[in-house]
């Protein structure tokens, strides 16, 4: 936890911003796995985390703005809680550890939300995501589950983002802790990956050190010698000799920031020139993209470049062609590089996703492209100090769509397929690190992760 101070001026500054109203803040509870008892593991609410810092199953909290009042819902342990669980701290202390005075029963919020809906006074909830916190929402509001995302508070879902968005000294020192573990995971998959081995026995050798770092994985682990399929998260794959193992997981801190890293290896020693080849086309137009990080830019501009400067790349092994300005502007590149640059980080790999990224990614000035690629773009306004956000272009090999647009004969004056024919089993490259946009220009967070292809084959 951060000190109460912490907590305290965050919530005065949405008091601040949100000037009138009731404040409700859902925190999440422990999910049945396959029977109520066996749970999947606990993952407190993210803004719950950010405004009230308790890690801990079965509460929820109010701010009355009109009134000042802060309050913390839940329950003390009984005498039978304890034989199970162990005594622990006292919900007062810990509502005490973050600056807030008042503890209340659970079963009290509700009479409590319906009391302040019958005076008048405006409820703002963030969007849920959980369905024990919708079926809760539905008693207290009368809004059904379908309705509840929509029904959110758009002025409670902007001044949170405004506050989550900046990343304070504290926060930062968090992140980094987060990608140091996640760093310490890849270069113990590239040093242990050999011939032979089941995806799965590096998976699980990855989880243990995000686990043994004190917290836990950031998102489901992606770790597959199929790097083209995006987000896969199958692990039963055996690692071949000429293949590519594109690892791309993370660990999150014990207060729960976020690490999101990507590498991407082969299963020999060393490269292939095809693969190298691809690869230094990757890394050049990440490391590229990282150089050019500064406030003031928009991401959306930073993808588009990065786009253009892997387009060139391929152009100069002739798997595309002609007026790359041209390719980038109607998309052709996509076929290669499917989805966006990246998307901010924190407390949420994808941050505040669940506020929406049309608040979080886009601004009145940067709208969100509907071209097939760009339109994944996570991150395109305009980049300001206190940002942290990820880069992570790739390079894929999609056979499925690759023979679709041959067949749509799309962008052949772009697109060399015969040339291509080469490349179906290629899989994927992705290169991905974590980047603070500071007051001047960037700072890549942590100790740096081996990506040259020398350093790479030097741990290989
Ligand atoms: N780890 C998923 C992503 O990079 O967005
Ligand atoms: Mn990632
Ligand atoms: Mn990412």
């Amino acid at each position: 936890m951060f000190s109460a101070n912490t907590y305290q001026s965050r919530r005065d500054r949405l008091k601040k911003d949100l000037k009138s109203g009731l404040l409700l803040f859902l925190g999440n509870n422990e999910v049945g796995m396959n029977y109520a008892g066996n749970t999947y593991h606990f993952r407190q609410d993210s803004n719950f985390l950010y405004f009230f810092g308790i890690d801990k199953p079965g509460l929820a909290a109010a701010i009355d703005i009109e009134s000042g009042r802060e309050i913390l819902f839940g329950d003390e342990l009984s005498m039978e809680d304890i034989v199970w669980t162990g005594a622990m701290p006292s919900l007062k202390d810990l509502a005490g550890q973050v600056g807030v005075r008042e503890v209340l029963p659970f079963r009290r919020l509700l009479p409590f939300v319906k009391r302040a809906r019958k005076d008048g006074q405006a409820v703002h909830f963030l969007p849920p995501y959980r369905h024990d916190n919708m079926l809760w929402l539905k008693d207290a509001l009368n809004i059904s589950a379908p309705k509840q995302k929509g029904a959110a508070s758009e002025a409670f879902i902007r001044a949170v983002v405004a506050q989550r968005a900046h990343k304070t000294a504290e926060e930062i020192v968090e992140m980094e802790r987060a990608v140091n573990i996640s760093g310490a995971m890849h270069v113990a998959a590239m040093k242990a990956a050999r011939e032979g081995m089941i995806e799965a026995e590096l998976a699980g050798l990855v989880e243990g050190i995000a686990v043994g770092g004190g917290g836990h994985l950031s998102y489901g682990i992606i770790l597959s010698v199929y790097g083209q399929i995006l987000h896969n998260h199958y692990h039963g794959n055996t690692l071949r000799k000429g293949q590519l193992v594109l690892g791309d997981f993370g660990a999150e801190t014990a207060m729960h920031y976020a690490g999101d890293i990507t590498r991407t290896f082969p299963v020999t020693s060393k490269f292939t020139t095809k693969q190298r080849e691809i690869y230094e086309i990757v890394l050049d137009a990440e490391v590229s993209a990282i150089q050019s990080l500064r406030p003031g830019l928009t991401y959306q501009s930073v993808h588009l470049a990065t786009a253009r400067r892997m387009a060139e790349g391929l152009k100069a092994i002739g798997l595309m062609q002609g007026d790359l300005d041209e390719a980038v502007a109607q998309g052709a590149h996509a076929l290669f590089f499917p989805h966006g640059l990246g998307h901010m980080m924190g407390l949420d790999v994808h941050d505040m996703e669940d506020l929406g990224e049309k608040y979080v990614g886009y601004s009145d000035g940067v709208q969100r492209s509907t071209q097939f690629g760009t339109a994944y773009l996570r991150l395109a306004r305009e980049l300001e100090p206190g940002f942290v956000l990820t880069v992570e272009p790739g390079i894929y090999f999609i056979p499925e769509l690759i023979d679709q647009w041959r067949r749509k004969k799309k962008f052949t004056e772009f697109i060399n397929y015969p040339a291509l024919k080469k490349y179906r089993d290629f899989g994927g490259i992705r290169v991905e690190d974590n980047v603070l946009i500071t007051d001047t220009g960037h700072r890549v967070l942590g100790e740096p992760i081996p990506k040259t292809v020398e350093e790479v084959e030097r741990l290989r």
